[in-house]
């Protein structure tokens, strides 16, 4: 720990001394729901938490912070699923969040682009471009509460990857504010730039650990005068990734969704909200959502209908909905938005965000689902996702009321096996949320000694004295030891 730093008392008083109550929280009641991860599984702790207006106050906060050896934990909406907001520190670490950055500087509707600060709320960056027949389409469960410079910060992936690409390919452009507190303002709009190295890419996926992001120049699209929603009944769970390459064929690539929901998803979902209303279909093993969009005046109906019939045909399904009204695809899409509030009430349960080829999700579900049964069948597993990407969410539930020690196990030991199977089929153990600090040891694991030199050279040069968010992505000394991380 900085020398500098004496008396986390002090440092509080001297925060709030300079940026004032609006810029600064430090009572903990104040700050909890900052400390707090978005499921409630863990609570860390904080000198303060400093809420900056705009990128110069942001910018004065991170140099004070550098002066007084304080660690900075960027934060968004906290809706991350792996800890990487998390402060663990009550003397060494301080939450920015960017709550308040929440201003659209403007659309340029001829340029089809936007500049947005960090602490936009990505619902309502979507709402602005709609306002001027425009999409971002960037789309996932927490859009009401994730920041879009949380999204750049893990490189969200969300529903629309298939066809538009993971965070980092929506991004023009970026303002960061660097460890020494100096802005480094890269807010260009240029669709096509390459004048030496594309500096932006190392901030996208970082999660804090090298800069704060304050703005981004983002990309947007014409905005899909037509959707087709489906939910259809499939005979055989392995027929998944068929059905999905049909799709894709007999749509005109204009598949934008495409998501395995288990059974169990309807049964969470409706635990979730007990309104919910779940369509009239045949019990099946798996089911697939999916949406086909497209601009202009191209008629989608025929299209889809054309490909449930020859999905029927061959088999791959055996019963569908298609949604009749934009409130009925609203209902369907509300059992994989309610599938994760769900898991979230039924208590600790382990998350993943597992990818493999494409070509090998269904036999990663077979596997996984075979080696749950044999070894954990007390356990819920819950496989789903968007497997269109090859990006699988197999998450397992303990039975309820077990003792802590006993569902820790389990839960581990559920992880260690489904590692086991990625590691086989040469998959990646974060697809879309990032390593924070709940995967860095797996993430250790797993990085070869030339990936780990360029990182760290990466870091040294620009926050050699391990300012920005230690302990996330990469162990840190600096991680404070105030919180256990499972
Ligand atoms: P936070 O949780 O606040 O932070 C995430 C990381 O980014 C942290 O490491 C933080 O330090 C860093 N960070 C945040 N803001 C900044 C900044 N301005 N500058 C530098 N670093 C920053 N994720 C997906 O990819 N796909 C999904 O489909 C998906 N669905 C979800 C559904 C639900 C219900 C929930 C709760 C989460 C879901 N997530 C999903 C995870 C999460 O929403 C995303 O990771 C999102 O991008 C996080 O944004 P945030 O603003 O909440 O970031
Ligand atoms: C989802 C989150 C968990 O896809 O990534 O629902
Ligand atoms: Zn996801």
């Amino acid at each position: 720990m900085d020398t500098k730093l004496t008396d986390a008392t002090d440092i509080a008083a001297t925060l709030l001394d300079r940026f004032g109550p609006r810029s600064v929280l430090t009572d903990p009641a104040d700050t909890l729901r900052y400390r707090r991860d978005w499921h409630g599984d863990v609570e860390g702790s904080a000198v303060a938490v400093l809420r900056p207006g705009d990128t110069a106050e942001a910018s004065a906060m991170v140099r004070f912070c550098a002066e007084h050896g304080l660690a900075v934990v960027p934060q968004g909406g906290n809706t991350g699923l792996v800890l990487g907001a998390l402060p663990t520190s009550a003397r060494g670490h301080v939450v920015v969040s960017m709550e308040r950055m929440n201003r659209i500087r403007g659309i340029d509707a001829a340029d089809f682009s936007a500049v947005v600060e960090a602490g936009c709320v990505l619902a309502a960056i979507k709402e602005a471009g709609e306002a001027e027949d425009l999409f971002f389409p960037l789309s996932l469960g927490a859009e009401g509460s994730c920041q879009i410079g949380g999204n750049i910060s893990t490189n969200a992936g969300g529903i629309n990857v298939l066809r538009y690409g993971m965070t980092r390919e929506m991004i023009l452009g970026l303002e960061v504010v660097l460890a020494d507190g100096t802005v480094w303002n890269g807010l260009s709009t240029l669709r096509k730039n390459n004048s030496g190295l594309d500096l932006k890419q190392l901030f996208i996926g970082a999660e804090g650990t090298l800069g704060l992001v304050t703005a981004a120049a983002i990309r947007l699209v014409p905005k899909p005068s037509r959707v087709e929603t489906a939910f259809l009944a499939l005979a055989d769970r392995n027929d998944v990734m068929a059905l999905y390459a049909l799709a894709r064929r007999e749509c005109c690539d204009l598949l934008s969704a495409f998501e395995l929901v288990p059974p169990e998803g309807m049964m969470l979902a409706k635990e979730a909200d007990p309104t919910l209303a779940l369509p009239t279909i045949a019990a099946a093993p798996a089911y697939a959502l999916i949406d086909v969009s497209a601009t202009g005046s191209l008629d989608l109906k025929p299209l889809v209908e054309r490909f449930f019939e020859l999905a029927m045909e061959r088999g791959y399904v055996t019963d569908g909905v298609l949604a009749a009204s934009e409130a009925q695809a609203a209902d369907l899409w509300q059992i994989r938005d309610g599938m994760n509030e769900g898991q979230a009430k039924r208590g600790v349960h382990l998350r993943t965000d597992l990818s493999v080829p494409p070509s090998k999700v269904a036999a990663f579900i077979e596997e996984g689902m075979q080696e749950m049964a044999l070894r954990l069948p007390d356990c819920l597993p819950v496989a789903y996702g968007h497997v269109g990407d090859g990006n699988i969410h197999f998450n397992v539930l303990p039975p309820a009321g077990i003792p802590r020690e006993e569902r820790d196990a389990k839960l581990a030991l559920a992880k260690k096996v489904l590692n086991a199977i990625v590691d086989r089929y040469h998959g990646g153990i974060s697809a879309e949320h990032g390593i924070g600090r709940l995967k860095r040891d797996d993430f250790a694991a797993r990085r070869s000694p030339v990936q780990q030199e360029i990182l760290a050279g990466i870091k040294a040069l620009l926050d050699p004295r391990d300012l920005f968010n230690p302990g996330c992505q990469i162990a840190s000394p600096r991680d404070g030891t105030d919180v256990t991380v499972f």
